[in-house]
């Protein structure tokens, strides 16, 4: 039996702790679909194609088992949609901790044969956040240690848009 795993996030944008998880999720599941959550309700720096874009940028050296999606509603429909049984996430703390839990109880309770997998960020990107990535980027700082090449090269150009 074919293992299916979705890797779901906002990524706005993709870091290298994202790509730490995804570049080892890639070589525990036979496919593993990055689903970049496209939320209406939200004004992302990127647009969801340019997230999408950027990712695919991003883990091109993973391999074809490794593809990159847009969705929206909920993760666990998109899971089903794609014929998807696991969920990853990454933990890069303690403090992450908390809510994951609650969101895969709640994935679990949504979609009983969907279950949720932690990996553990690599300590070198613990403190590595989307955030944390746009605020440096903003300012002019050197995020090279923080996202992946595209990532960085789409911020500085973001940037100097808006100075
Ligand atoms: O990168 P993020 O913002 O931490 O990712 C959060 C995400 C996209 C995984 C989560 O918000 C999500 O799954 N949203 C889709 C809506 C949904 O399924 N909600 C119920 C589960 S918590």
């Amino acid at each position: 039996m074919s293992r299916v795993a979705i890797f779901p996030g906002s990524f706005d944008p993709m870091t290298m702790a994202h790509l730490d998880v995804a570049r080892r999720a890639a070589s525990l599941f036979d496919r593993l679909i990055v689903g970049v959550l496209h939320n209406p309700k939200k004004s992302p720096l990127f647009p969801i194609e340019r997230r999408v874009e950027l990712i695919r940028a991003s883990v091109a050296d993973l391999g074809e088992h490794v593809a990159v999606e847009a969705f929206d509603g909920l993760t666990v429909e998109f899971a089903r949609r794609q014929g998807a049984g696991f969920l990853v996430r990454g933990l890069r703390a303690i403090s992450d901790f908390e809510a994951e839990l609650q969101m895969a109880h709640t994935n679990r309770r949504l979609e009983r044969s969907v279950d949720t997998v932690f990996l553990m960020t690599a300590l070198e990107y613990g403190f590595v956040s989307s955030t944390l990535a746009k605020e440096v980027a903003q300012f002019g700082g050197d995020v090279s240690a923080m996202v992946p090449e595209p990532v960085a090269r789409a911020l500085a150009e973001r940037f100097r848009e808006s100075r």
